[in-house]
C-alpha cells in the first residue's frame, strides 16, 4: 500500500474575502491532512487561489486596481485567515504564478498536439456571472439572469469524446466520486450528450487569464486554468519524480455546486492528456446560515475571523467538524455554536481534566500516582479505549468525521461516569493506592482521547498533554507515573449566556 497521501481544497476566488464556507473545506483538509500525518503517511496538503477570469477581473475593476495588484492584495486575507485557523498546508499555489502558467500552457499543448482542441464559431447564449455558454434549455429553467447572445469564434476541448470512457471509469471505480448521490448525480448528467468545452476567451472581451499557446488572441477558460493547479503543485512537467510520487491525489475536496466541473471536466482534460485520475473526488454540502443561503445581500454571512476572536480557534473547527455530516448542508447558528462547546467542551472534556489535575495536585502533590495491577473495571476501559483507535481510523478513512468526534465525546463522557461511580475523592481517605489507580485510569483515558482529538483541536490538546506532562500517542500506557503535572488555565471556559 503506497504510503502518501495527497489532499487539496478547492482554489478559492479572490473575488471577496473568505467566509465560513472556505474555513470549512480548508479545515476539513487539515484534520484529514493532520490525521494521516499521525498515522505516519508521507502527506502533501495543498489549498491555494483562483486569480484569473471575468469575477477576478470585475473585482479588480470595482475596486479601481489592475488584476495582479487585487490579487495580490487579496492573497494575505486568506494566508493570514489559515494561519489564524492552524491550516498545515504544505504548499499554497496562486494560479497566476509562472509556475502555474507554464504548466497550463504546456497542458494545452499537449491536448491541443493530440488533436483534442478545435477552434469553431459559436453562436449562442451566455451567462455572464457563470461565465459560460448555456444551453437553451438552461436559460429556460430560470436560474440564470444575465444571459447575453453571443456569436464568437473559440476553441474547444473534445469533451465528448471522452463521454464513454469516463463513464466506464467511473462505474468500475467505485471511490471516484463521492458520497454516493454525488456520483449517481454525475452518472445521470452523462446520460445526456456530452458537449464538447469551450476553453477559450477572445482578448478584446476578457484578457486577465492565461495566454493559450497556440493563439495569442486569447486567453484560456478560468476553469480549464483553474483545475490544473492541482498538478502543477505536484510538479508536473517540471519535476517527474515529485509528480510521480503525489500523483494521483487520494483526495480532491469540493462543495457541490463544483461538482461537474471537477467529475466531468478535469477527468477528461487528465483522460485526453494521458494521465491517471484522482482517487476520489469529494463533494461537501453548503453551509447554511440560520436555515438559508450565506448571502451579502442578505447579510448572514459567518465571518470566522470574528468567531476565533471570540472563541477561539478549535472551538471553531471542532463545531465545523462536529456539526457537518459529509455530504449534506448543515446549519449554522451561535446557539447551536455554544451549546455544542458548553455540552462538549466545557462540560464532558475540560471538565474531566480539571477534575483529574485538582484531584492529583491535592492528593498526590501533583505526581501522577502509580497504575498498579488493573482491575476488571479498568480493564474494560482500557479495550475500549484500544477499540475506540481502530474505529476511529475506520471511520476517519471513510470521512464520517462527525461521528468519530462523536464517538471520542462518548467515551470522555464514559470516564466521566466512571469518575462519578468510582468516587476518587472519597476513596482516596481510605485507600490512596486504589483511587491513585482510578486517577491514573481517567488520565490515560483522557490523553488518548485528546490524541485522538489532536487533528480537529491541535492546540488546545496540546496544551492538554502538557498539562499532563506527557505526549500524543493513542496506545495505552504513555502517562508516566511518577511526573508531575502543570499547571494550566481552564481548557474550555464556560460560554455564560
Ligand atoms: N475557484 C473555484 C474553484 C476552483 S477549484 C479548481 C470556486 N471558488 S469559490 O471561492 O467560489 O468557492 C470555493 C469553494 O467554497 C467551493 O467548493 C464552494 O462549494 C465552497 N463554498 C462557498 N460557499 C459555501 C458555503 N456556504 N458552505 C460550504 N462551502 C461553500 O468555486
Amino acid at each position: 500500500m503506497s504510503n502518501t497521501f495527497y489532499i487539496t481544497t478547492p482554489i478559492y476566488y479572490v473575488n471577496d474575502k473568505p467566509h465560513i464556507g472556505h474555513a470549512y473545506t480548508t479545515i476539513l483538509a487539515d484534520v484529514l491532512a493532520r490525521f494521516h500525518r499521525n498515522l505516519g503517511y508521507d502527506t502533501f496538503f495543498l489549498t491555494g487561489l483562483d486569480e484569473h477570469g471575468q469575477k477576478v477581473q470585475q473585482a479588480a475593476a470595482e475596486s479601481n486596481v489592475g488584476p495582479q495588484r487585487h490579487c495580490d492584495e487579496m492573497a494575505p486575507q486568506f494566508i493570514e485567515l489559515w494561519e489564524e485557523l492552524h491550516i498545515s498546508n504544505d504548499d499554497f499555489i496562486r494560479t497566476t504564478e509562472p509556475r502555474h502558467k507554464q504548466v497550463v500552457q504546456e497542458f494545452l499543448q499537449q491536448v491541443f498536439d493530440k488533436g483534442d482542441i478545435y477552434q469553431d464559431e459559436y453562436k449562442g447564449l451566455y451567462s455572464v456571472s457563470e461565465e459560460r455558454f448555456i444551453t437553451e434549455k438552461e436559460a429556460e429553467s430560470g436560474q440564470f439572469h444575465d444571459i447575453k447572445k453571443l456569436q464568437e469564434k473559440n476553441y474547444f476541448f473534445k469533451m465528448k469524446d471522452y463521454q464513454g470512457q469516463l463513464i466506464e471509469y467511473i462505474e468500475e471505480h467505485e471511490t471516484f466520486i463521492q458520497p454516493e448521490h454525488r456520483k449517481n448525480e454525475i452518472l445521470g448528467f452523462l446520460r445526456q450528450p456530452l458537449s464538447d468545452l469551450c476553453i477559450s476567451r477572445p482578448k478584446s472581451r476578457l484578457n486577465w487569464g492565461i495566454e493559450l499557446p497556440f493563439d495569442q488572441d486569447y486567453v484560456t477558460y478560468v476553469w480549464f486554468d483553474a483545475l490544473i493547479n492541482y498538478v502543477t503543485a505536484t510538479g508536473y512537467g517540471t519535476d517527474d519524480s515529485s509528480f510521480k510520487k503525489w500523483w494521483p491525489a487520494n483526495y480532491h475536496l469540493i462543495g457541490k455546486d463544483i461538482l461537474t466541473a471537477h467529475a466531468v471536466y478535469w477527468p477528461t482534460m487528465l483522460l485526453s492528456a494521458g494521465l491517471p485520475l484522482p482517487k476520489t473526488i469529494f463533494a461537501h454540502g453548503w453551509w447554511l446560515s440560520g436555515e438559508s443561503k450565506m448571502s451579502k445581500s442578505v447579510g448572514n454571512v459567518i465571518n470566522p475571523l470574528d468567531l476565533i476572536e471570540e472563541y477561539g480557534v478549535d472551538p471553531v473547527r471542532y463545531y465545523l467538524m462536529r456539526e457537518m455530516v459529509l455530504g449534506q448542508d448543515a446549519n449554522f447558528t451561535m446557539d447551536s455554536f455554544i451549546k455544542r462547546y458548553n455540552s462538549d467542551l466545557a462540560n464532558d472534556f475540560g471538565n474531566l481534566l480539571n477534575r483529574i489535575s485538582t484531584l492529583i495536585h491535592k492528593n498526590y502533590d501533583g505526581i501522577i500516582p502509580q497504575s498498579r495491577e488493573l482491575t476488571l473495571d479498568e480493564k474494560v476501559i482500557k479495550d475500549a479505549a484500544g477499540k475506540l483507535v481502530s474505529e476511529i481510523d475506520g471511520k476517519i478513512k471513510n470521512m464520517k468525521i462527525n461521528e468519530a468526534i462523536e464517538d471520542i465525546m462518548q467515551f470522555i463522557r464514559r470516564i466521566n461516569k466512571y469518575m462519578e461511580e468510582q468516587a476518587p475523592w472519597k476513596l482516596v481517605k481510605e485507600n490512596k493506592d486504589a483511587a491513585g489507580r482510578i486517577l491514573y485510569t481517567a488520565g490515560e483515558s483522557l490523553r488518548i482521547g485528546a490524541s485522538l482529538l489532536s487533528p480537529v483541536m491541535p492546540n488546545r490538546t496540546s496544551i492538554l498533554l502538557e498539562a499532563l506532562n506527557t505526549r500524543e500517542s493513542t496506545e495505552w500506557g504513555g502517562l508516566k507515573s511518577g511526573s508531575k503535572i502543570r499547571d494550566h488555565q481552564p481548557l474550555f471556559p464556560r460560554i455564560q449566556v
